[in-house]
């Protein structure tokens, strides 16, 4: 079986959410009974002042520790930016990029996220790239030229050895936060398509199957194993539900089983 070449991934993006001093407590409940199998990542993708924090309550857990942007500058006159060696050097080892909210607040060009995809893995971050269509981008019928054209530009000048360490996600901007869940057909439809464009378009088979495919949009307990138990979907970005510690340590056991 295919999955068995790259990690199943579950990842929380907390957004804008929680405070420091409420990390403690949150890792507790989380890590009491937590089971991470062995070919997957648990990840938790925290605000900037929250990191420090979060290392410290995730020291001697399996869960790892993500940021939600970096910057595409090494360093300097950058005023509110954090740049990867920032957060190569609090010992960050996932980053989320090219996020929808970003994109659409931030005006977020294919391009930078491309810049900032190679400035992540220069520092050995994990790149954890977003793609994804809106609702009228759905109904026109355009999702998967959106989506291959975001994918084509977030990869550019990337090696297929670089690219193996990378992980997409899915997430289709009608989903998020809405309650709406693509279904677990859709989801497979688009994750599908990206595997195949990566082998066929970008790379090759062999490092497209090395490639962690996630959807996102309102996952939670109750649809994520009907979700992970697709073919090319090798895990979940996860917001709403990755604030409620045991509702997220259920999606992480749900993962393991699917690793
Ligand atoms: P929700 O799970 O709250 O829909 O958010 C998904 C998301 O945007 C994760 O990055």
């Amino acid at each position: 079986m295919d999955k068995k070449f790259r990690k199943t991934v579950i990842a929380g993006n907390w957004k804008m959410n929680q405070l420091a001093s409420g990390v403690p407590a949150f890792m507790e409940t989380l890590t009491a009974d937590l089971t991470v199998g062995k070919g997957e990542e648990a990840v938790l993708c925290v605000p900037f002042p929250l990191i420090p924090a979060m290392k410290a309550a995730a020291a001697g857990t399996p869960v790892k520790v993500g940021a939600q942007d970096v910057s595409a500058h090494d360093k300097g006159a950058y005023t509110g930016e954090v740049s990867a060696d920032m957060l190569a050097d609090l010992g960050v080892d996932f980053c989320i990029i090219g996020h929808s909210e970003r994109r659409a607040y931030h005006a977020e060009s294919d391009e930078l996220v491309n810049e900032k995809l190679k400035v992540l893995l220069a520092k050995g971050i994990t790149p954890i790239v977003c793609v994804g269509e809106s609702l009228e981008q759905r109904d026109a019928g355009e999702t998967l030229r959106i989506v291959s054209t975001q994918v084509q530009a977030a990869f550019q000048g990337v090696s297929a050895e670089e690219a193996r360490g990378i992980v997409v996600a899915y997430e289709p901007i009608w989903a998020i936060g809405t309650g709406r869940t693509a279904t677990s057909e859709q989801a497979q439809e688009v994750c599908s398509f990206i595997r195949e464009y990566l082998a066929e378009k970008v790379y090759d088979w062999d490092t497209s199957k090395a490639i962690s495919i996630l959807y996102g949009g309102s996952m939670n307990g109750k649809n994520c194993a009907e979700l992970l138990a697709q073919m090319d979907i090798d895990g979940g970005l996860i917001g709403g539900a990755s604030l409620k510690p045991a509702e997220f340590a259920s999606m992480i056991k749900a993962g393991s089983e699917d690793a």
